[in-house]
């Protein structure tokens, strides 16, 4: 699949405004960016560490997967994404070799990058992104 590094980690949270102090002012990283995913019905804000960031997801409607994964496991991680150059490739490989796909095709995602999730019933129960940057091409 050519993962190069972890490209971010995904975490649940009610309340993005309630969880920025901890990584803010305990953890000393900086949000850099808020964004609003409107097709996953989430908010998100960004933190880098490294090549790596952390993407705190916040849902913005009760039909939202966060929401849901929220009422069921609690808030914390939520999924682990990798970075790839070429997700359709990635895909195809994993599909290959009996992965389940939840995205038989890439599509967009927070930041403009390219992305699809691999299900965790085929990925020891974490939830698997795939990232590929366009802008990196
Ligand atoms: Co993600």
């Amino acid at each position: 699949m050519n993962l190069t590094h972890i490209e971010h980690l995904g975490i649940a949270v009610k309340s993005i405004e309630e969880s920025l102090p901890y990584y803010e002012q305990v953890l000393g990283l900086k949000c850099y960016s808020v964004e609003e995913v409107a097709d996953q019905k989430v908010k998100t804000a960004f933190f880098k560490i490294g090549q790596t960031k952390i993407e705190l997801l916040e849902p913005t409607s009760e039909e939202s997967t966060i929401a849901k994964f929220i009422e069921k496991r609690g808030e914390g991680i939520h999924h682990i994404a990798f970075a790839t150059d070429n997700v359709a490739d990635a895909l195809a490989e994993a599909e290959s070799k009996g992965v389940r796909l939840i995205d038989k095709a890439p599509r967009k995602g927070a930041e403009g990058l390219n992305i699809a999730f691999l299900h965790p019933k085929s990925t020891c129960s974490v939830l698997t992104e795939l990232c590929e940057d366009p802008n990196k091409k």
